[in-house]
C-alpha cells in the first residue's frame, strides 16, 4: 500500500542516468533519471555495504535491464524490482514514482 504522493523535484533537475537521493517521511530513497523522462526510486542503504550510497552508483543497462552498481562493493541492483543481479535473495526497497506537469513525485508505504 502506498501512501500519499510526495513532491520531490522537478525533472530538468535531474541529471540523465545520475543518482539523487532524498529522503521522504524517514525513507533513505536513491531516485534515477533514465530513459528521457522515467524515473525509477530505489532504497539509498546498500545492504552490502551497510551505508546510504546507492544514489552514488553508477547506472547502466545490462540485457535490457536497468540497474545501478553501488559505489562501494559493485554489487548490481535492477532500477525496476530492486533485486540484486546476482543473489536473488538480497534486494532494495523500490517506491512507486510519477511524473507530472515536470514535477517528480514518490510515494513510500504507510505507517
Ligand atoms: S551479491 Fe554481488 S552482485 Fe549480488
Amino acid at each position: 500500500m502506498s501512501g500519499d504522493w510526495n513532491r520531490i523535484c522537478t525533472l530538468i533537475e535531474m541529471l540523465p542516468e545520475r543518482g539523487a537521493a532524498c529522503l521522504v517521511d524517514g525513507y533513505q530513497i536513491a531516485l534515477f533519471r533514465i530513459e528521457g523522462d522515467t524515473v525509477l526510486a530505489v532504497g539509498n542503504f546498500d545492504p552490502f555495504a551497510r551505508a546510504n550510497v546507492i544514489s552514488r552508483g553508477i547506472v547502466g543497462t545490462q540485457e535490457g535491464r536497468w540497474f545501478v552498481a553501488s559505489p562501494m562493493y559493485k554489487h548490481r541492483f535492477d532500477l525496476r524490482t530492486g533485486t540484486c543481479h546476482d543473489c536473488a535473495e538480497v534486494c532494495l526497497p523500490v517506491f512507486p514514482v510519477r511524473v507530472d506537469s515536470g514535477v517528480v513525485y514518490v510515494a513510500v508505504p504507510e505507517e
